[in-house]
């Protein structure tokens, strides 16, 4: 039987105050909504359609979108996707992109559920601190009758502590008959999805339920809850990246995205931030305090202390990165070295080329950025200039201090500084007469 998804993303996420839509808020370096839809989309064996707010037409994912122009509740955002659910046959899983953290396995096992007699499943959980969840309602058998919001709860459904997760997953023919019916007489004056248990059980259907643990759907609804949300998910890549034979000293300092990858043998350091898009690979070591994002470092490399990769930094097998080096879109060819205070942006270096303390690739003119490309072995001594597009040939040797503007061909010196002056005895005389200026003066 094939699926259909729906993702709700619209919604006012008022207590995030803040001008950006809640869904997209992220959670290791990925938005809220893109956890979820990572997750359905492996489910896919039909297709996902996600409801957004007018407001977030940059949302376009390439799924099927509805816009919901006014948030008048979970049901009315699920009905903005009806055109897509009448003309569904199979099974709907009604997904909410608030909720970061939910598997496969779970969405599976709640389809699972669906029967012609059971056309409704709720993914309850049992809730440590039920506060703000949908309690969910049951008879002395036991069966699902309704689920209260806690606005409209009474005191006594308030002590309940399974609650409704959001997720729900529907038999598509019956679906619309029950969403139609709900109403919005209630505390928020909303169409909530929820109250499609009781219409269900009222047109003599039965209402499943399957529980989850409360970790896979935790709801963000507040900027505490999201910082809750990055605890959890650091804790498990931590895991994952020991589990997977890196060593970190200190592993609750360490923060990864979540598409960073960690190979065998990799040593982490305290303090190191992986922004998105970074490939570590084996037997890489990553010294104090670094900043990543967009890299590679390729086997053996060696990077740090304090030392910030940025998009498209590509490091070659054994590259040593040192401390206050900082790498932008360069690729680093095996064995080359920036061992301290350098700024490579936009290039190339090539194999077993030195690069000196002090080396900046002046790459932007103000108004656009030029390439640098050291030949291999090349060296080039500190505190040099190479002012972008440049060429530097192989096995070429930069002296200290040097602007370079021109190319310079492979094998040569290229040194770009005033003739030194030596004055032999003048420091001393001008001690001394200094001393005697200073002796007129006190007297
Ligand atoms: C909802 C459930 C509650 C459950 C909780 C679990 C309802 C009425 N309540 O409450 O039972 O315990 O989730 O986390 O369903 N959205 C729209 N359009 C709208 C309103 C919401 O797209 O008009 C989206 C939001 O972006 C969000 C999701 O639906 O992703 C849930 O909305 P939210 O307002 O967070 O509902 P809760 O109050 O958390
Ligand atoms: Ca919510």
């Amino acid at each position: 039987m094939s699926l259909l998804t729906i993702v709700l993303a619209a919604g006012k996420g008022t207590r995030m105050k803040s001008a950006l839509p809640k869904v997209l808020h992220p959670v290791g370096g990925l938005s809220l909504l893109g956890h979820v839809l990572s997750t359905v989309k492996l489910a896919s064996d039909g297709q996902v359609a996600i409801v957004i707010a007018p407001d977030m037409a940059a949302v376009r994912t390439g799924s099927l979108v509805f816009t919901q122009a006014q948030q008048l509740g979970t049901a009315h955002a699920v009905l903005a996707a009806r055109e897509a659910i009448a003309r569904h046959t199979g099974d709907v899983l009604v997904v909410f992109a608030d909720t970061p953290f939910l598997s496969l396995e779970t969405l599976e096992q709640l389809r699972g559920a669906l029967t012609e007699r059971t056309p409704l499943a709720v993914l309850g959980f049992e809730a440590a601190d039920p506060t703000g969840y949908g309690r969910l309602v049951r008879d002395a058998a036991g069966d699902l009758v309704a689920i209260r919001e806690e606005k409209d709860a009474s005191a006594e459904e308030r002590r309940i502590t399974f609650c409704c997760s959001g997720v729900m997953a529907f038999r598509a023919g019956v679906m619309l008959g029950i969403l139609d019916q709900i109403g919005h007489g209630n505390a928020q004056g909303e169409y909530y999805l929820t109250d499609a248990v009781a219409v269900a059980r009222s047109q003599g259907f039965r209402v499943a339920t399957i529980a989850c643990p409360q970790d896979e759907v935790l709801g963000i609804n507040s900027r505490g809850q999201l910082a809750e949300a990055e605890a959890i998910f650091q804790g498990r890549a931590r895991e994952r990246a020991l589990a997977e034979g890196a060593t970190l000293i200190a592993p609750e300092t360490v923060w990864f995205s979540h598409d960073t990858t960690i190979g065998r043998d990799v040593t982490i350091e305290p303090n190191v931030f992986f922004g998105p898009g970074v490939t570590v690979e084996n037997d890489v070591v990553i010294r104090a305090n670094c900043h990543f994002e967009g890299a590679h470092l390729r086997r053996g490399a060696r990077v740090g202390p304090f030392a910030r990769l940025r998009p498209g930094a590509d490091l070659g097998p054994d590259v040593h990165i040192g401390n206050f080096v900082e790498v932008k879109n360069v690729k680093i060819g095996a064995g080359a070295k920036a061992n301290h205070l350098a700024y490579l942006g936009d290039g190339r270096v090539g194999e077993g080329a030195n690069i000196g303390a002090g080396t900046i690739f002046c790459n932007y003119d103000g108004y656009s950025k030029h390439l640098t490309d050291v030949g291999t072995g090349a060296f080039i001594g500190s505190n040099v200039s190479l002012v972008a597009p440049i060429r530097i040939g192989d096995g070429a040797y930069i002296g200290s201090g040097s602007v370079i503007t021109r190319d310079v061909p492979a094998d040569a010196l290229a040194l770009e500084r005033s003739p030194q002056e030596v004055r032999p005895g003048w420091a001393a005389k001008f001690r001394t007469m200094m001393m005697r200026r200073r002796a007129a003066r006190t007297k």
